[in-house]
């Protein structure tokens, strides 16, 4: 069983959060262990219609932030990596500084550590300077920095199409294939 841990911090996106978590249910290979932060719990209670229980409903783990005793908070607990979806530039400074002061934190800091893959669908517009010189150690230490950027040559019609790109976008990291992900192929038109 493969382990992927998944943070949601708070900043714009939970939809996005949602379908990673949908998708990773129907595989009988792999587990979502789930941290969310306070920021987080506001904004799934903001943007989407879903409670915060209907989220953690989604996945198969699920620790408290403020457990710092908790299984993904040792480098010994192997998985795979992690994705922080949404992240926010508060999450995004604590990682880059080391400043673990919450499991979400610790446990990206671990992932670190231990040359695991870490994505960071970091989000806020505009970006400054502080944002983005975070953004570039964190990119120097390995980890992924992928802004949910929305694209236009997949022709999206729905908002649901856009959060299925970024979606398989984040999966293809862990080499899992996203039924809903439609891909660049110009000799299949
Ligand atoms: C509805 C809502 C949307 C927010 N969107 C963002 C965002 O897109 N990016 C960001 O960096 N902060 C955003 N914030 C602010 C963060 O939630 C705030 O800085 C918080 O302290 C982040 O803490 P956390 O990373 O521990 O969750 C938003 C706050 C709210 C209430």
């Amino acid at each position: 069983m493969k382990r992927l841990i998944i943070g949601i911090s708070g900043a714009s996106g939970v939809p996005i959060t949602i379908a990673l978590l949908k998708a990773l249910k129907n595989l009988d290979d792999w587990t979502s262990c789930l941290v969310i932060s306070k920021g987080g719990e506001k904004t799934i209670e903001m943007e989407t219609d879903y409670t915060v229980q209907d989220v953690i409903d989604l996945a198969d783990e699920v620790h408290d932030i403020k457990n710092i005793g908790a299984s993904i908070a040792s480098g010994t607990y192997k998985t795979e990596g992690m994705v922080i979806v949404p992240c926010s530039m508060k999450t995004v400074a604590g990682i880059a500084n080391g400043y673990s002061d919450n499991l979400l934190l610790r446990a990206a800091d671990v992932v670190l550590k231990e040359r695991r893959k870490l994505v960071l669908v970091a989000r806020e517009t505009p970006f400054n300077t502080i944002h983005l010189k975070n953004m570039l150690s964190l990119s120097q230490m390995g980890a992924i920095i992928m802004p949910p950027v929305q694209t236009y040559y997949n022709m999206p019609e729905t908002v649901q199409d856009m959060i299925d790109h970024i979606t398989g976008k984040i999966l293809d990291v862990f080499d899992i294939d996203y039924q809903n992900f439609r891909r660049w192929n110009p000799e299949s038109e």
